[in-house]
């Protein structure tokens, strides 16, 4: 579904005649939110809907009426999602323009807003719709996480220098490498998960500030909208002004969301080194990576470049939203509106960073023959070396002495420290016996890495099988808001599903 575009103000609505129609038309045009609040649509109707089913049992609304309310938001979600639906920007946003066709369709409709304020609306659909983005996001994570887990379980074999300072340290497996971004995406979708459980309470009955004197019943709303707890019990705010001024849930999802952009940021840092020739570890298929214009020999990691710098502006919307809220008196000012292009960009941002970038790693080839001639350095194992002296019980500061100056020795050699005889280690530190020289072997080395969150070969294989049987659960799905039929069809591609 293309996103509508308002057409040209006709009439700006109600307007004393100090205003002229120029500057109405300006105002309109500055002050309108529906050419971006559009998209909280289905949301808006579901709302409407539950509302509308409330005002009935409470006698508000008739049966008739009620049916004739909600038979009238159904076509008009039919039409949103056709791309037939006038829009209007004099109108100013989503729920005047639903409301203003409804009310022209169904003359109950006018019933609609008793007891509800935009102020409480919008509050209302901007937990629906983070709600459901909160669950597609956490589902495209977890296929973010098979990936990585699947390209380390490709290649069980292959080692890599594991780098601190950007300087070689210690070896690691490639898949040890992968398992830890695993982790970190874990934990994010752990705090989504809390975002996601911290805003499910229902606003709605708020009305503009101070709730209504008619008798809603807000527990059959929250629960027909699916607000409710691990018992199915109704979920609600408790104060009236908090629900129409409170952003926070925006607030923690854009922190959140930045986490994971960062993440991602520095999973691309990793991803760009090793595809240069200077690492060569990987190599991106074409269809992930760019040329450039004039050098021909170019293959330009992009895609990791670009959800890189768009970390940048998730980043952004966090603190624009910060800056947004901190200055506001109590309760709904107008600036609040200012709130959903940045919760959009980052959702939208987030969202397209982390499907590319899994597709970009199914899309991504070991070179095991580079990762295995950087991985044996022998230097890597000098600490190795410390710990052999220290299990014949020398203090390990003197170990690491000792193999310090085993190393300057076989640089002023100029050969590798694994080419030095015994009789050269044991003239630098008496304590080397025979089996030293079998320290260098990068596979032994391998499986003395062996306690938990370690990178040797059995510490990581056991990790990788955990990952596979936890990631092969589906999550939780999200509870249903009742969206009419046509309201499923939501202007984003399908999320990428794949069966392992
Ligand atoms: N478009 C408004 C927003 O996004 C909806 C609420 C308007 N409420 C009001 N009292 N003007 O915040």
């Amino acid at each position: 579904m293309k996103s509508p575009r308002p057409s040209q103000p006709s009439a700006v609505v109600s307007r004393s005649g100090r205003f002229t129609e120029g500057p109405s038309r300006e105002v309109a045009r500055f002050s309108q939110s529906v050419s971006f609040d559009w998209r909280l649509w289905p949301h808006d109707i579901a709302g409407s809907i539950a509302h509308a089913t409330m005002l009935e049992k409470i006698g508000v609304l008739s049966a008739p009426e009620r049916r004739d309310i909600v038979g009238g938001l159904e076509a008009i979600g039919r039409e949103i999602a056709a791309g037939t639906f006038p829009w209007k920007e004099d109108l100013e946003d989503v729920h005047m323009n639903i409301e203003a066709a409804l009310t022209a369709r169904v003359p109950a409709a006018a019933k609609l807003h008793t007891a509800r304020s935009r102020n409480d609306q919008v509050a209302l659909d901007m937990r629906l719709w983070l709600r459901a983005e909160i669950a597609a996001l956490t589902g495209e994570l977890r296929d973010l996480q098979r990936s990585l887990v699947d390209l380390g379980a490709r290649h069980p074999e292959v080692v890599i220098p594991g780098y601190t300072h950007l300087q070689r340290a210690q070896p690691v497996f490639f898949a040890h490498h992968c398992l830890a971004y695993v982790e970190m995406f874990e934990r994010d979708a752990g705090r989504l998960a809390d975002a996601a459980d911290r805003l499910n309470e229902c606003p709605l009955g708020s009305g503009a500030i101070a709730g209504s004197t008619l008798p809603l019943d807000r527990g059959l709303v929250a629960t027909l909208l699916g607000f409710t707890d691990a018992k199915g019990r109704p979920r609600l705010t408790r104060n009236s002004m908090d629900a129409v001024s409170d952003r926070d849930f925006v607030v923690e999802f854009g922190a959140a969301a930045s986490l994971v952009a960062v993440h991602l940021s520095r999973l691309s840092e990793d991803l760009i080194l090793w595809a240069s020739a200077e690492f060569g570890f990987i190599r991106i298929a074409d269809a992930y990576t760019t040329g450039s214009s004039l050098m021909p020999q170019k293959k330009n990691p992009d895609i990791a470049e670009l959800t890189r710098g768009k970390s940048g502006r998730v980043i952004g919307n966090l603190v624009s939203l910060l800056v947004l809220l901190k200055g506001l008196p109590m309760t709904y000012n107008r600036d609040l509106q200012e709130d959903k292009e940045r919760l959009f960009d980052t959702a939208d941002t987030v969202r397209s960073c982390v499907c590319l970038t899994a597709a970009m790693l199914d899309h991504t080839a070991v070179q095991p023959a580079a990762c295995a001639a950087a991985a044996k350095d022998p230097l890597l194992l000098a600490t190795d070396l410390a710990d052999y002296l220290v299990q014949r019980g020398m203090p390990f500061r003197q170990a690491h002495h000792a193999v310090g100056a085993l190393v300057a020795f076989a640089e002023k050699a100029g050969r590798p420290i694994d080419r030095l005889t015994l009789d050269e280690h044991r003239a630098i530190e008496p304590c080397f016996e025979a089996d030293v020289l079998g320290l260098y072997d990068l596979s032994r080395a391998m499986g003395r890495r062996d306690i938990p969150g370690a990178p040797g070969g059995r510490q990581v294989d056991r990790q990788i099988d955990g990952w596979r049987r936890r990631l092969s659960v589906a999550p939780p799905a999200p509870p249903a808001p009742p969206v009419p039929p046509a309201a499923t069809a939501g202007p984003r591609p399908a999320r990428r599903r794949r069966t392992r």
